[in-house]
């Protein structure tokens, strides 16, 4: 029976991280596992930088973006030395397992933690929703409804100057968030790495679509394609329509949790705790069919994830 595991946040924060941290925290407390807050991911876990979690530390925390373990990229925990300091750290504290909720790059860390005989039970958490097994990760929907928050109040200025509004939205390299706000905020067009574009083709389409009486102008552009401000002015030169680019940037990763993000994380977390206390390690948890599943964490990082095409292309058709 596990007696004692920890819980950290690593790589970029995300709206939900809080509510994932309570569930995990209650969980243990509840079932009778004693539990600490390890601070800044892993470098925390480096420098024995932790406290004992009761279930009065998470109170008050559920409706709070960012994370109340704060988080960090810990490039020493990328060496061989950093894992065998990290382990001796958990010899020490007495942790059996840690819950690791990040993205992608904080699940490899969590491998070779795992390798070393500590049970690491990672939970999607990023803004981005890039993690491979899972169709669903804490932080998501928030990030999506503060961009569409953004890009409506940027739809009013767009409107009374009769102009082009370019939003470039997060995502690191991949396009969810930029699809789901594009078709959401109405885009005339959505770039993104997974689907070709041509800037001809959509200035060709603003003229168009002005003929039939459209005066103002929304292209969402996802953050890995980048050139927002060349974007702009291409489509200004080729158009004669005014342009301004608007980067939205890290005002997409704070805010309150919406509710999909907190029951998320809420049933991760718990799932997490499950998992630990059965003396399963090594897994990444997931939603699968609205259904939380795991898998083996290097299963998990070798996978592909689709890219919605066909809401691309619904998005195309309906922006005329
Ligand atoms: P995210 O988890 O959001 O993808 P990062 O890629 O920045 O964010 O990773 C967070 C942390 O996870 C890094 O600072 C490092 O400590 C650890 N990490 C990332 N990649 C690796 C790796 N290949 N091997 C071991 N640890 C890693
Ligand atoms: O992964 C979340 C994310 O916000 C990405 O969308 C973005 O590319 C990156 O993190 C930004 O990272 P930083 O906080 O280091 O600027």
């Amino acid at each position: 029976m596990i007696k004692t595991i920890g819980v950290l946040t690593s790589g970029g924060d995300a709206p939900g991280m809080n509510a994932a941290v309570r569930a995990v925290t209650r969980t243990a407390i509840s079932r009778g596992i004693k539990v600490y807050g390890i601070k800044r991911g892993y470098n925390g876990l480096i420098n024995g930088d932790m406290i004992e979690m009761t279930e009065r530390s998470v109170s008050d925390i559920l409706q709070k973006g960012g994370t109340c373990l704060y988080t960090a990229r810990c490039p020493e925990f990328r060496t061989a030395e950093g894992v065998d300091k990290a382990v001796e750290k958990c010899k020490e504290v007495g942790l059996e397992g840690i819950v690791v909720i990040g993205g992608d790059g904080s699940f490899r860390g969590a491998a070779d933690l795992s390798a070393k005989g500590i049970l690491c039970i990672c939970l999607p958490g990023t803004i981005d929703n890039d993690i491979s097994c899972t169709e669903y990760t804490i932080g998501y929907d928030t990030a999506m409804n503060t961009a569409l928050d953004m890009v409506d109040k940027i739809r009013d200025t767009a409107q009374s100057h009769d102009r082009c509004s370019v939003v470039e939205v997060m995502g690191r390299n991949a396009g969810y968030i930029a699809v789901n706000t594009g078709i959401a905020c109405g885009a005339t067009e959505i770039i993104t790495k997974e689907i070709p574009y041509d800037l001809d083709d959509i200035a060709k389409k603003m003229l168009e679509t002005r003929k039939t009486g459209k005066q103002h102008f929304i292209v969402v552009v996802a953050e890995g394609v980048g050139h927002s401000t060349e974007i702009a002015q291409v489509l200004q030169e080729k158009t004669g329509i005014e342009a301004r680019a608007t980067i939205l940037g890290h005002v997409q990763r704070g805010g309150t949790p919406t509710l999909r993000d907190r029951v998320v994380a809420s049933q991760m977390g718990h799932y997490a705790v499950e998992l630990l206390q059965q003396g399963i390690g090594n897994r990444v948890v997931a939603m699968q069919a609205g259904k939380i599943v795991d898998f083996d964490i290097k299963e998990a990082l070798a996978m592909k994830k689709p890219y919605d095409e066909e809401l691309h292309m619904i998005a195309r058709e309906i922006a005329i």
